[in-house]
């Protein structure tokens, strides 16, 4: 049977998906810091694979010494909303380490072990199509994490692997349940698990879900920067 390994799957999207995964027949490596909360993910069909992927030489480590994976889905990540009137530069840093920075510290190791025919996806949002308020570190790290996707598709679709980026809206997750702002369309964490699983089954190169705010946000996201800046100053008022 396949074998996937997912990062953050010690919590809620990266969970799910190992858990439907396991329950699909496939061998899940699920990974993430906390031994004791992958634990509780386990079972016969789901390894756990406790590292940081801060920590390039923890990283390096596992995903050299683990089964080889058929598909990989890079979603560990994080969320800080910043002050510009109170800039906290720890937070942006550990917000663009662990979203994009840690991504390279998987890639590292396990880009010489894809071989022809797996699949390679990474986790950005939908936050990456416009200028946010105060998602200066996440809007930012999700932005230069599709487009490292793409460019990861460019250099290694010749060589058979198959690279996709998934984009989800607010779902339903310990990550969003610290949000005290309204998040249209908040979906489930078992739907959102359902659209990625699909998309990837149906080998689709780009994952957005939900279609309503995907298309809204790309529209917005065609308009003159002047006039989507000021659309953004608008949405951000009290
Ligand atoms: N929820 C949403 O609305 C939403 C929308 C768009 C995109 N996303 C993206 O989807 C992904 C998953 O988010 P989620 O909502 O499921 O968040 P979550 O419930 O907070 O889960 C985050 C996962 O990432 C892991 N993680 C965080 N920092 C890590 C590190 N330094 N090393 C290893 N693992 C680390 C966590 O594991 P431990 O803490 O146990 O180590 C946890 O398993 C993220 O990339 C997020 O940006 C989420």
């Amino acid at each position: 049977m396949a074998t996937v390994l997912i990062t953050g799957a010690s919590s809620g999207i990266g969970r799910q998906l190992a858990r439907d995964y396991a329950a699909d027949g496939w061998d899940v490596l699920a990974c993430g810091r906390d031994p004791e909360r992958l634990e509780a993910v386990a079972s016969d069909k789901i390894q756990p694979l406790s590292f940081d992927v801060m920590d390039v030489e923890g990283a390096r480590r596992a995903l050299t010494e683990c089964p080889r994976p058929d598909m990989v889905i890079l979603n560990a990540g994080t969320c800080e909303y910043l002050d510009v009137e109170n800039w906290d530069g720890e937070a942006f840093d550990s917000v663009v380490a662990t979203n994009l920075i840690g991504i390279s510290h998987c890639l590292g190791p396990l880009l010489p072990r894809l071989q022809s025919g797996s699949t390679l996806a990474l986790v950005d949002s939908l936050a990456r199509l416009l200028p946010f308020t105060r998602a200066e570190a996440y809007g930012a790290s999700k932005a230069a994490v599709h487009y490292l996707t793409q460019t990861l598709a460019v250099d290694l679709e010749p060589r058979g692997v198959r690279v996709v980026a998934i984009s989800p809206g607010f779902v339903e997750t310990p990550l969003t349940d610290r949000n005290t702002f309204d998040m249209p369309t908040l979906m489930p964490v078992e739907e959102a698990s359902e659209r990625i699983r699909q998309g990837l089954a149906s080998r689709r190169r780009f994952i957005a879900f939900p279609r309503r705010l995907h298309w809204t946000l790309t529209l917005l996201s065609w308009l003159p920067k002047g006039l989507k800046i000021r659309i953004c100053q608008w949405m951000k008022r009290p």
